[in-house]
This record gives C-alpha cells, structure tokens and sequence, in this order.
C-alpha cells in the first residue's frame, strides 16, 4: 500500500456528484487520495461549488475565449498540470479532449461513463439501454484514449432495468452505483494496485483480460475471484 495519498484532478461540467463522493471519502479517510483540483468548462457548475466549499482549487476555462479545441484543451490542461496530479479523474466532464493532450496523459486519466461499455458509447446512455430492451445496464470506468469512451475498461458496475423504468428513473437508480464504482476503482489505482500498460490494464501485475465487476459489498472482482 503506498502511503503517500493519491492527488486526484478531477474534471467536471456539471452538478458534481462523483467528485463529492470522492470529497467525502477523503475528508472521512477512506480513501488515500487528495484532491488537488477541480477543472471544467462551465463557471456556474455546481461540481466547481462544491470544490470551494472543500477548499479545493476550481477553475473554469471558458471555451469561447479560445478559437479551437487544440488550443483550449492546451489552457485547460496547463492548469490541470499545475496542480501535479497523479490521476486525472474525468466525472460528468462533457468535452471531447484532443489527442495530443489525452496521448500526454494516457494512462494518468480515467472516465466514469453511464453504461456497461463498449456499449453505447456517447450520449443519451439511458434512453438508448431503454429503447433496446436491455435488461441490464450499468456504468463503467475506463482509461481515457482519442477514441470517445472507447479506452480499456477497468471496472463496472451493473443494475438492472426495471419494467417502467424511464431514463431518468434508470440514471438516478445507477448514479449512486456510479459513485461506488469510482471509489472502488480509485482505491485499487491509488493503491497503484491497478496500471494501464501498452499491452493493457494490469491488475496487481496480472493482465486484465475482462472488466473487474463491483460487488454489492463494493469489492472488485474478475472471473478469478476477489481482487479487493
Ligand atoms: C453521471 O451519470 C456520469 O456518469 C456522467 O455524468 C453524470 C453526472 O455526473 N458522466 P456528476 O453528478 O456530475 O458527477
């Protein structure tokens, strides 16, 4: 277990559920990380609200003050750099990030994406799980690459879809599952328990060859049993 806490950026664009979890579960201990930062792209989010209240730097970098992603992921990513984190966590952050930037941080950058990837990469998660008479769906951590949601896939968390369940009903049930997910996973990359590699995730040395599945009791586990 490395004793030096984890310092997480995190990047956000809206109501910033996953990073108050993340929030709490540092100020009760539960988790080796510190949260070094909090970034995004629209200055009334409330995750950004809920950074300062914790005492936690937040900054919004306006997109229409620069004249292209490349540019603007630069600025966005300048800040983010400056703060050192070790993990850039992307929670509910909802732009596309150039390659050039993601390719410097592959590997030290995951999304928590509200599906069971690589299904239904993108939008509208819910509705599309809906509309196709899932009876599962869930959510996913993955590391982030170019490709939009497409990075390996580190964990999920699976629940299921309910007879009257409407995209909103469905994205309520799972956001808390969402939030276990993410602490779970984080635990296990701040422990440095789990790395992104060229040849893929490995898992306390060991390849990774499906997504580690959270348990109700919020372990992590493969098809060769618990992993923590
Ligand atoms: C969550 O469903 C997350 O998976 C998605 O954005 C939603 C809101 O997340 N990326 P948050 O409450 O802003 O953390």
């Amino acid at each position: 277990m490395s004793a030096t806490p984890l310092p997480i950026a995190v990047l956000a664009s809206g109501e910033g559920t996953n990073l108050q979890a993340l929030l709490d579960a540092q100020r009760e201990s539960r988790l080796p990380i510190t949260v070094v930062g909090v970034f995004g792209d629209k200055p009334a989010a409330r995750a950004l609200e809920r950074a300062r209240r914790c005492g936690v730097v937040a900054e919004a970098i306006e997109p229409r003050a620069y004249s292209d992603r490349a540019s603007y992921d630069e600025a966005l990513f300048a800040r983010v750099a400056s703060v050192a984190p070790g993990l850039v966590v992307c929670a509910g952050y909802m732009r596309l990030i150039s390659a050039a930037i993601v390719e410097h941080w592959v590997g030290r950058m995951i999304n928590i994406h509200p599906s069971l990837l690589p299904k239904y990469q993108g939008l509208r998660t819910h509705q599309r799980a809906l509309a196709a008479g899932d009876r599962e769906h869930g959510a996913s951590v993955h590391f982030v690459t170019p490709e939009l949601d497409g990075g390996p896939v580190v964990s999920r968390v699976v629940v299921e879809v309910r007879e009257h369940d409407t995209p909103e009903a469905l994205a309520h049930r799972l956001l808390p599952h969402e939030h276990r997910l993410l602490l779970a996973t984080i635990a296990l990359i701040a422990r440095r328990y789990v790395t992104a590699t060229p040849l893929g995730i490995t898992i306390d040395g060991r390849l990774l060859h499906e997504p580690l599945t959270l348990a109700p009791d919020d372990y992590l586990y493969d098809a060769a049993g618990f992993v923590a």
